[in-house]
């Protein structure tokens, strides 16, 4: 497969046109949001009875009466908790949600009483040995990824600053409050947790390699729980998880395929060639394989472009969207103030079709790789007769037939 390995697709990006300082330039222009498959939970327009986030059915009396009593939970709640925003009341859809800068004071606070200070956070023997740990296991069995065990021993291995956190995921991504957020390589969880304060959302889960990383993550889970139990009855703290593993393992990247939002700091290619063996698909590759396998509608947010998504037949799939960094967005560009680009891409269909054969291709196919499947970015018809020799796509028609 051509756009597997690292390769980069020749799309063509437009200039920058914007007045706003923030986008930079957007691939494909797109007419109209994406489609909202009626009743799908994920979007938010879901009644109570398609979602699996709600009772499969409820009645007028029942939710006007749930109504009042979540109406009157806020009201009282409000006046416990000082500074603390509300988002607006509706049935089963109760958030406190904090703001960021509630959210900075809390984690630097907690950082400088429990690892002395960011810079403490940095010499933290969790990170050192809990990532011998992992070089033990993983140099081993191959299976992890060269720059991760090449760079374990900082614990903040290019850590996304506050507000970029919110351009990206808020800005960029708009994720909602009813959606579910994932950080793929989470790193020390501070983005994880920022997402869940901030923005309350219906899940926020991160899934990182290092396991001294992953440690001071669960460290800093616990103090959150604390933190937001005492001012949230613990809402906040359930919607909170940890994976401590290898995002292409098969039980993880389930779970992150259910995302309304990806956030990937694949900044400076860390998810790219170097990352890997040679001959074998980088994670970016695995990044967009997760993003094909999302459903409609969602977004997917990285600072290096990928690539493989962006092959010419894949355009009628997705639609990215280039955005200009805040100075130092990562805490690789704290000193410089430097800005960086970003992308964010959203799904908008599930299917290509072949602009010579017309045939309906889908995003994946099942493939006899470790992985179970992998890009479907070459026609089914087309690729075995490159040169057109048969007129009659006999198996085409069948195909589509067969689809309808
Ligand atoms: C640049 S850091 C980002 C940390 C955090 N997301 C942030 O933005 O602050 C990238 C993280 O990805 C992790 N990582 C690399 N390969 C991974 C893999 N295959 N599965 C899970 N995590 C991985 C690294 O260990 C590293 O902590």
């Amino acid at each position: 497969m051509s756009a597997g390995k690292g390769s980069s697709s020749k799309r063509i990006v437009s200039k920058t046109k914007s007045p706003s300082p923030l986008v930079v330039s957007k691939v494909k222009p797109s007419p109209s949001p994406p489609k909202r498959p009626k009743g799908d939970a994920a979007f938010g327009n879901a009644s109570p009875s398609s979602s699996n986030r709600g009772p499969s059915s409820v009645s007028k009396r029942h939710r006007a009466g749930q109504d009042r009593a979540e109406k009157a939970d806020c009201a009282d709640q409000e006046q416990e908790e000082d500074g603390q925003d509300e988002e607006e009341c509706s049935p089963g859809r109760r958030r406190s949600v904090f703001t960021l800068k509630q959210f900075q004071l809390w984690l630097d606070k907690e950082v400088e009483e429990n690892f002395n200070g960011w810079n403490g956070l940095e010499r933290s023997k969790k990170v050192t040995d809990g990532n011998k740990k992992l070089e033990a296991k993983h140099v081993s069995s191959q299976a992890g990824s060269k720059m991760a065990l090449k760079t374990m021993t900082k614990a903040q291995y290019g850590r996304a600053k506050y507000t970029f956190v919110q351009q990206a995921v808020v800005t960029a991504a708009k994720l909602q409050s009813h959606e579910k957020f994932a950080d793929i390589g989470s790193g020390i969880g501070t983005v994880v947790l920022q997402v869940a304060a901030t923005i309350g959302c219906v899940s926020s889960i991160g899934v990182e390699l290092c396991a001294g990383r992953h440690e001071i993550a669960m460290q800093l889970k616990e103090s959150f729980n604390q933190w937001v139990v005492a001012k949230d009855r613990g809402e906040l703290a359930d919607r909170v998880e940890f994976f401590s593993g290898d995002f292409r393992e098969h039980a993880i990247f389930s779970k992150c395929r259910d995302a309304d939002v990806l956030f990937v700091n694949n900044a400076e290619s860390i998810f790219g060639m170097r990352s890997v063996a040679e001959g074998s698909y980088t994670l970016d590759w695995h990044v967009a394989r997760l993003a094909c396998g999302m459903r409609v509608g969602s977004r997917v947010v990285t600072f290096e472009a990928l690539t493989d998504l962006e092959h010419p037949h894949f355009a009628p799939c997705f639609e990215r969207r280039d955005y200009l960094s805040e100075p130092g967005a990562t805490s690789w560009t704290e000193v410089s103030q430097k800005q960086t680009k970003f992308f964010c891409y959203t799904k908008v269909g599930e299917q290509w079709t072949c602009s010579r054969c017309t045939c309906v291709n889908t995003l994946l196919r099942p493939s006899r790789s470790q992985w179970g499947e992998s890009l479907h970015d070459t026609c089914e018809i087309c690729e075995g007769d490159p040169a057109g020799h048969r007129k009659a796509y006999s198996i085409r028609s069948r195909l589509n037939k067969s689809s309808q």
